[in-house]
């Protein structure tokens, strides 16, 4: 595990250091724990595909450190610019249009016409892309289909020595990967739920927000295939007692083996799911896995999401 280290400013340097040279390093932001590489650097993007099994048809997002960059790689309208002062830094990636004059990132877009931008709210990996001084690709830090990383160890659990180095920085306090939404028509369209939910965007934008309908075989946003985040056990959703066979993630009041948010807390739920589904997975009793009802609303939808495509078989 030595390419496991806290992540202590003079490790960052290190971090900001290999991401220059080539490398790859993982690292927390406040969604989940990102596998880096710098987006300017063929190479280097490449191996992050070979490493995650991911089809390279599957765009990455970039993740900046100052929104006043943003226009040095997309297309920025009014609309962008008031949701990026609102919600960046934050858990929101927005799809824009390219410019054109940046060549440099057909590898990280997947040769497509928009660019997928993001700034995390996490002191560590804002400090990474600063000293790296590019902007930094990141896919959730983990084998391509499975369960995302929210901890340093699950980073290391997942993709072993094959990162150069995972700089821990602690549990992510958000849990779910960030809501994306694509801003290149003329609506506003959801392509991922997450911590900022589609009422949020609606009644800052005062317009409706649109849930993306793409084909979930032919996705707009590939990470909308079906089975994602997918648990080696079978998993049941809406389970309101376990079968004999079960292990039983819980929430609210309940007898249960995990219990996502005793208090009902979206949030608490939403910053536990990923761990406790690699923990219901290696628990060695019980072969599948049951998850009690969670409600629909807000924060609710993006962990339903999630469940319903680790549940898909
Ligand atoms: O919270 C997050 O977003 C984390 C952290 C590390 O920042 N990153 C993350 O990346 O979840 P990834 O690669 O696991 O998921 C990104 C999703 C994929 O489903 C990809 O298909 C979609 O974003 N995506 C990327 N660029 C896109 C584009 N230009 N148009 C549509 N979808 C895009
Ligand atoms: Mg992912």
């Amino acid at each position: 595990m030595k390419n496991l280290c806290a992540a202590t400013a003079r490790n960052i340097r290190r971090g900001a250091d290999i991401i220059r040279n080539g490398g790859l390093v993982a690292f927390p932001t406040e969604t989940v724990y990102g596998l880096g590489a710098n987006a300017y650097d063929a190479a280097a993007i490449a191996r992050i595909f070979k490493v995650k099994g991911r089809p390279t048809f599957n765009p990455l997002i970039s993740h900046i450190a100052d929104i006043d960059f943003l226009p040095e790689y997309a297309q920025t309208d009014e609309r962008a610019r008031t949701l990026a002062r609102r919600f960046m830094p934050g858990p929101l990636t927005l799809v824009l249009n390219r410019r054109d004059d940046n060549p440099a990132l057909d590898l990280a877009c997947a040769g497509l016409r928009t660019i997928t931008v993001r700034m995390p709210d996490h002191r560590v990996a804002l400090d990474l892309i600063r000293r790296a001084g590019v902007p930094i690709v990141a896919p959730s830090a983990n084998i391509s289909t499975s369960v995302s990383p929210t901890t340093a160890q699950h980073v290391f659990d997942s993709l072993g020595e094959s990162a150069d180095m995972i700089l821990d920085g602690g549990a992510c306090p958000v849990g779910l990967e960030s809501t994306i939404i694509d801003l290149t028509g003329k609506q506003v369209v959801l392509l991922r739920s997450g911590f900022v939910t589609q009422a949020d965007l609606e009644a800052f934008l005062g317009e409706k927000v649109i849930p993306s309908s793409g084909n979930p075989s032919a996705p707009k946003s590939p990470g909308q295939m079906l089975r994602h985040y997918a648990t080696r056990k079978p998993l049941r959703m809406n389970a309101v007692s376990p079968a004999a066979d079960e292990f039983f993630i819980g929430f609210g009041t309940m007898p249960c083996a995990l219990n996502l948010s005793a208090s009902g807390d979206l949030a608490e739920a939403a910053a536990h799911l990923f761990a406790y589904l690699r923990q219901a997975d290696a628990q060695t009793e019980s072969p599948k896995i049951a998850v009690a009802p969670i409600p629909a609303e807000g924060l609710g939808a993006a962990i339903n999401d999630r469940l319903s495509r680790a549940a898909h078989r």
